[in-house]
């Protein structure tokens, strides 16, 4: 959210609490965040919060208290998305009605920036005709409405009415402020190591963290993409919004994969298989015995292989990552080749700040026509940004 203004507009309702963590995201994803609160949000929580969190004053009137006497006018046409959190039933009134009688309200009139609304209120208030009404016009007026969760509200009755999540704002922000080129792309992509059991309490496994095939997953998902994520075990969370399948073994991951293809216009294999699993899995623990053990291992399928052999079938971009200790370049080559694939994403796994369970990545994109290109050292999910434009291209 480099360079992304964004204001948070807090109104009066006891989820405003929740706002102070939605800031706190939206600041740490690198966004600039000035904050406006209604004269009933500041009953709930103190503008000290928000000012200590943003870095910038809290605007709460219109008298007195703006930086320069149009604020209420600049702020919403200077930013990139105004987000209304929690948005009370009060709000949603004014909003649907262009009633300005207050800071937020009057700048919500007069902005041209998106407009991301999170209501939250008691559940009978939610369900209340005019509310819904309401509601029903700002969704029609292009505002981007949030369900409201359901649970446990403050006034101890049960039912929807709860603010989303801050993350899942957050994540909704970034869905906003993305371009939406994938609109109508469905993507397949596998991530993680997958694990080969030995015994009941042993497998073979690999480094993997999953991080650079979530990272793409969740940079599809916000570029527009319908995605399917196939997963061995990680301890990430899926990404909001994605259809996640999880795996632990080869196989499972190739059945997974083979039941999903159909119909994707683009497939990214960025999951470490392992190549070999043991030929006996052992019903009980194997006891320590004899100084030395042999384990008889079986060659895994080779699932991008296989989608490289039959893409006549199923068309879609093909792409593979090869993960390599050495002569990078060539050994990528030649898996570009004998896999059939349209693209491959080639890093050094040795390099400290790339490859496996690293939040950074520098990787070289091969081409079939033997073009190269050479990422810098950027975060995941920058990197998988960078691929998913390169994948677009070949589109
Ligand atoms: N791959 C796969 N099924 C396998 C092995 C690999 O689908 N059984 C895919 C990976 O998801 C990756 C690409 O093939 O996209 C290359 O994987 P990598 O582990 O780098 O290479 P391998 O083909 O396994 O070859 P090697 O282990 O000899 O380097």
């Amino acid at each position: 959210m480099k360079d992304k203004k964004i204001i948070v507009g807090i109104t009066g309702g006891i989820a405003a609490y929740k706002a102070a963590e939605l800031v706190r995201l939206l600041v740490k994803a690198g966004a600039q965040v000035r904050v406006a609160m209604t004269a009933n949000a500041v009953r709930f929580v103190t503008p000290l919060t928000f000012e200590a969190l943003s870095g910038h004053r809290v605007i709460r009137d219109m008298w007195g208290q703006e930086e320069t006497t149009i604020d209420h006018i600049t702020w919403g046409q200077e930013s990139d998305l105004i987000i209304i959190a929690p948005a009370t039933a009060n709000i949603i009134a004014k909003m649907a009605h262009g009633i300005a009688d207050d800071f937020l309200s009057t700048m919500v009139v007069a902005a041209t920036a998106k407009i991301l609304v999170c209501p939250s209120m008691n559940d009978r208030m939610l369900i209340n005709p005019a509310v819904q009404n309401n509601l029903r016009i700002l969704n029609e007026r292009n505002f981007a409405v949030m369900v409201p969760g359901e649970g446990q509200l403050a006034c101890r009755s049960e039912g929807p009415g709860r603010l989303p999540e801050p993350q899942e704002i957050v994540e909704h922000a970034w869905t906003l402020l993305s371009p939406q080129d994938l609109s109508g792309q469905k993507v397949l992509i596998t991530a993680g190591p997958t694990i080969e059991p030995i015994d009941p309490v042993r497998y073979i496994s690999n480094r993997s963290s999953g991080r650079m095939g979530f990272a793409l997953a969740k940079a599809a998902r916000r570029r527009g993409a319908s995605v399917t994520l196939v997963s061995g075990p990680v301890s990430l969370m899926p990404p909001n919004g994605v259809t996640f399948i999880p795996v632990k073994t080869a196989d499972e991951m190739k059945n997974a994969v083979m039941e999903n293809r159909s119909g994707c216009n683009i497939v990214i294999k960025a999951a470490a298989v392992s190549d070999y699993r043991p030929k006996d899995r052992a019903q009980q623990k194997i006891k320590k015995g004899p100084d030395s053990l042999t384990l008889d291992l079986l060659k895994n399928p080779d699932i991008l292989s296989e989608l490289g052999d039959t893409k006549k079938q199923s068309p879609c971009v093909l792409v593979g990552f090869a993960a390599e200790t050495e002569d990078l370049l060539a050994n990528a080559e030649a898996k570009l080749k004998a896999k059939n694939l349209d693209m491959i994403v080639a890093n050094d796994v040795s390099r400290n700040d790339a490859g496996f369970e690293t939040d950074t990545n520098i990787v070289k994109m091969i081409f079939p026509d033997g073009h190269v290109e050479d990422s810098t050292l950027m975060t995941k999910d920058e990197v998988a940004d960078l691929i998913l434009d390169r994948i677009k291209s070949l589109k």
